[in-house]
Order: C-alpha cells, then structure tokens, then sequence
C-alpha cells in the first residue's frame, strides 16, 4: 500500500492558571520567571519528545515511539445508510512516530495560562483485528489478520493549571484533547466484504468507518497516556525550575 505522505503537525497544548489566593507578593513573582518559566517548559517538552523512545522507568513514563498498547480495542460499527452491522476487535496495537514531532511549543496565555503546542506530520498504527457482520441485510464482512493505518495532521491541545507553593511551581494534570486527524490511509490485510471490490464506494465507506472508529479507541488510551506522562515529567523538571535563576534566558531548542 502506498502511503501519501503529508507535512503538517500535532499541537498539544498546556494552558495554565495561578490560584488568585496566594496573593500579590506571589504574583509579582510569578510575573518576574513568566518568560523563563514558558522557555524552561518548551524545553522540558522538547526533552519529553526526545526521551520518547526510551521512556523513563524512574518516572513511571512509558515508552512512546513505539507505543504498544496490551490492551484490546473492541467496537461496533454501524451504519444506517448501507445498514451495517459489525463488530470490531483491535489487538496488539502499536503506534510509530511520536517522537518526530514538530515545533514542541509552549505559549503563555497571560495570568499563568499556558499553551503547550506541537505538531505532528503523520503517525503509523498496526496491529490485528477481527471483524464479524454484514451490510445490506445479508452481505458478510467477515476479516482476521494484521492492518495498518497512517493518520495524518494530527492534532491536539489541552489545558494545566500553573502552582507555586512557596518553593516550587507545578501543574495540574494536562488534559488533552482527543488527537484528531486530517486524513488517513488504512489497509486491513484478509478483509472480505461481500457483493463489493475494494474499489467500490461500499467497501471504501466501511474501511473509512473502521478506521475513523478504531482511532478514537486506540487514541484515548494513547491521549490519556500521554496527559499523565507530560504532567509528570513537567513536574519533576519543575521542581529544579528556581524563579531566581529566571534572569538567565533559557536557550530555546529548536526542532
Ligand atoms: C503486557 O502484558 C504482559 C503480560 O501480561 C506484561 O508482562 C507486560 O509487562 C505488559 N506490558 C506493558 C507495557 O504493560
Ligand atoms: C478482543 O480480543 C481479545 C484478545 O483476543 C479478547 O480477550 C477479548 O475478549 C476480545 N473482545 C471482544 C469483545 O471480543
Ligand atoms: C500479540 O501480543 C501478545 C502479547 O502481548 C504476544 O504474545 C503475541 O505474540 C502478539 N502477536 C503477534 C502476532 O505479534
Ligand atoms: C493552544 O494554541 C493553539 C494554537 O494557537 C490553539 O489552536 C489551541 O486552541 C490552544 N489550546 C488551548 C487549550 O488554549
Ligand atoms: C512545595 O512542594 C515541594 C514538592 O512537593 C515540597 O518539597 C515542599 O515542601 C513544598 N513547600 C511548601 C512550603 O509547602
């Protein structure tokens, strides 16, 4: 299968906020480290995005380029149009590309409000699924084997709230919004759906359908993943983040 490759990118953003309870002398503070705060957490981003193909066990951070997910995705597919009826089941499912991220960015809102973007240009899903059901009453789909899926321009973005407690900064769990693609190619190998070839419209509706759905599982448990790994790691790199040294520009890292 021939994959079109597509440039574009995968934002995933952190916008936070400062608790109005801590005062004015926190504030004025806040607003000292503002910019150093939002270079040192694009460098902690980018770092993430680096160490994605290893992970960090210390952390409880897994790897994410691959990611490998043990889990099963099952689902029902429906559709009233060519009246379809299947059930789905994904397992053994792995995602390649994470870590060629795109422009990790993080943006200040203003009042601690901060947008963590990044962006990427396409991402591999394989794995093995099995498909039972039927289309127009009584034509069988029946399917059992390996597939692959090329999502492209993916994107997401979610929202932190900022601390300080005195000593050190950190944030609320990052909750990302579903990663949402702009197209996708997919090929699921031993898939036979009767009174159709691949090249007709039905076939193309229920291979779409398929991977539009089995997407929005698999990327769940990957989005859910992936807001409590940066959480983390922003966390812990947090803790070193000392608003004194703010004075000092950290050196922005690029690509
Ligand atoms: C996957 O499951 C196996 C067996 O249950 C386990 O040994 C392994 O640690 C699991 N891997 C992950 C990444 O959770
Ligand atoms: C999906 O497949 C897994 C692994 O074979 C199996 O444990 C699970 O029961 C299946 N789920 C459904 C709903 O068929
Ligand atoms: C699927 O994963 C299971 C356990 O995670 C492993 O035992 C099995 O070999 C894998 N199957 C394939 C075809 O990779
Ligand atoms: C983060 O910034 C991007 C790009 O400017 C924007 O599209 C997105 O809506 C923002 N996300 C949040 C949660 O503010
Ligand atoms: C702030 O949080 C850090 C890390 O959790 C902790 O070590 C420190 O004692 C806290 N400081 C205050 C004043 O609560």
């Amino acid at each position: 299968m021939n994959f079109k490759l597509i440039t574009g990118f995968l934002l995933i953003g952190i916008l936070g906020s400062i608790g109005r309870t801590n005062g004015v002398a926190l504030m004025t503070r806040i607003q000292m480290a503002k910019t150093s705060l939002e270079e040192y957490l694009e460098q902690c981003w980018n770092d993430f995005v680096d160490l994605m193909d290893n992970g960090i066990p210390g952390l409880n951070i897994p790897t994410f380029d691959p990611w490998f997910s043990n889990d099963s995705f099952p689902f029902r597919m429906q559709d009233s149009d060519i009246v379809l009826r299947a059930d789905v089941n994904a397992t053994n499912v792995t995602s390649l590309g994470f870590s060629s991220v795109e422009i990790p960015a993080v943006y200040d809102n203003g009042n601690g409000h901060f947008n963590i973007s990044l962006t990427l240009s396409d991402l591999k899903i394989n794995g093995l699924y099995s498909v039972v059901g039927s289309h127009h009453y009584f034509y069988p789909i029946v399917g059992n084997g390996p597939f692959d899926m090329m999502m492209m321009d993916v994107y997401s973005s979610g929202t932190a709230t900022l601390m300080y407690n005195g000593t050190v900064y950190s944030l609320t769990k990052l909750e990302l919004t579903p990663l949402l693609y702009g197209s996708a190619t997919a090929e699921f190998f031993s898939l036979s759906i009767s009174g159709t070839d691949s090249t007709s419209a039905t076939y193309t509706q229920i291979v779409n359908l398929m991977t539009e759905l089995l997407w929005f599982q698999v990327e769940e448990e990957l989005r859910l993943q992936l807001s409590v790994s940066i959480t983390e790691y922003l966390n812990n790199q947090l803790l070193d983040f000392k608003p004194s040294s703010s004075s000092v520009p950290l050196q922005k890292q690029k690509s």
